[in-house]
């Protein structure tokens, strides 16, 4: 075993690579975001080294794990030392819940999560990730055998799993619409949609952003597709939350969640789950505690889980503080410009397949790419072991390419370079 020293070591011996900003490690000790120059590129290669990942490194899986900064990790590390210094001095008396984790209603942070998606604080519970979330409005919604359930063929397991539950214990009809690998623009999906839906449809339930793919589904026309038919709209807003600027309250849905340890940069371990004040009677609590039967609170209701690691809380609110310095638009027109220029440069590479739509209302900061004759693995590992450029493999074809504030656009050149090569090869 590698003790933390010899780990450190081992990972700053790693070369740097040749797109790699100079000089300024120093930076990396800097303060708030506020602090850094304005000026374009130069703004976001300072941006960077608020972000532990070494120097000669580009960290491009954010569609997994968003990377937390320095201020996050401090917030958690600090909390946590707080906590196993001062357990002594609490008092556990039962009118003193607030020192117990996992038993406050945790306000401030609601509301703050609250204002990040526009809506009110009674409306947002907390959860550990997206598929806890899901599980909560898949489980808790009352739906008889027959009535149907439609998803995307583009679900992630956390996004779906639940309504297979669902179909197997109580005989619901889960009815899952293609959307073409080709799809050129959004309305082609609203259609879709709109062709599937019978009088038994009650839940529509779709990414906002899919998982493999990256593509950005026209969820406000969906939703308000639903509300016309009087369904229940639950959008899975795992890779959207920190990407885009998400409104809940503009979308129209009835329910939506998200991991915010993916593109909202948090703990990993955190989750949060939207539900519309007017329909949060339908959904039964899965987990309860004492507050279940709780309805003054709203959202509180269904986080009745018992005992957390509050330090993540703690780490969760430095996160949204640390987005909301940089300004949500900012974040998702960087996003935005960062993916489009990925997919500009890839189309122009022969040999490359893109299977991230270009269409931009259909795109945002992920892009999924192949080349033909090499498989997702290898073009992975070719990335990693001559740029040290971190992206996922996609199935057997291609990668999935995550392009988040700490990314720029030297990295995306390199993953050109690197790309071109292997494709002429
Ligand atoms: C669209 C989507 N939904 C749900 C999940 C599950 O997220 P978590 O494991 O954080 O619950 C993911 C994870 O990648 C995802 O991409």
């Amino acid at each position: 075993m590698l003790d933390r020293r010899q780990c450190f070591r081992r990972l700053v011996a790693i070369p740097a690579a040749a797109w790699a900003v100079s000089g300024l490690q120093a930076a990396r000790a800097a303060g708030v975001v506020q602090e850094l120059p304005q000026d374009g590129e130069s703004y976001w290669n300072h941006m960077r080294w608020q972000f532990l990942i070494p120097e000669g490194q580009a960290y491009f899986n954010t569609g997994t794990l968003g990377a937390s900064p320095r201020i996050v990790v401090d917030a958690v590390a600090e909390h946590l030392r707080y906590v196993e210094e001062s357990l002594a001095l609490w008092d556990f008396s039962a009118d003193q819940p607030e020192r117990l984790a996992g038993y406050r209603p945790e306000k401030d942070l609601r509301r703050k999560l609250a204002d990040f998606v526009h809506c009110d604080l009674e409306e947002i519970g907390l959860t550990i990730n997206a598929t806890m979330a899901m599980n909560l409005v898949a489980n808790g919604l009352d739906l008889q055998k027959g009535d149907e359930v439609l998803i995307t063929d583009k679900e992630h397991p956390g996004g779906r799993c639940g309504w297979d539950v669902k179909q197997q214990r109580y005989g619901v009809v889960l009815k899952e619409v293609p959307i073409a690998t080709d799809v050129s623009e959004p309305d082609e999906i609203v259609r879709q949609f709109e062709a599937a839906m019978t009088t038994r449809t009650k839940v529509l339930a779709v990414p906002h952003i899919t998982s493999g793919q990256g593509i950005v589904l026209p969820v406000k026309k969906l939703c308000g597709l639903a509300k016309s038919r009087g369904v229940f709209s639950v959008i899975d807003g795992a890779q959207a939350v920190g990407q885009l600027h998400v409104n809940v309250r503009d979308l129209g849905c009835d329910a939506y969640f998200t991991s915010p340890h993916k593109w909202l940069l948090a703990p990993k371990g955190n989750g949060f789950l939207y539900v519309r004040r007017e329909v949060q009677d339908r959904i039964w609590p899965t987990l309860a505690s004492s507050q279940w039967n709780n309805h003054k609170d709203g959202m509180f209701r269904l986080q009745q889980y018992g005992t957390l690691n509050q330090s993540l809380l703690r780490g969760l609110e430095a996160a949204v503080d640390f987005m909301d310095r940089i300004g949500r638009d900012r974040v998702e027109e960087r996003v935005r410009f960062l993916g489009d220029y990925l997919r500009r440069g890839l189309g122009r590479i022969p040999g490359v397949v893109l299977s991230t739509p270009v269409h931009p209302a259909l795109a945002a900061g992920i892009t999924t790419y192949g080349i033909k004759g090499v498989t997702g693995r290898q073009l992975q590992d070719e990335l990693w072991n001559r740029k040290k450029i971190r992206v996922r493999a996609s199935g057997n074809t291609g990668v999935r390419q995550s392009c988040h504030i700490y990314n720029s656009v030297a990295e995306l050149d390199a993953t050109l370079e690197v790309v071109k090569s292997v494709a002429r090869a």
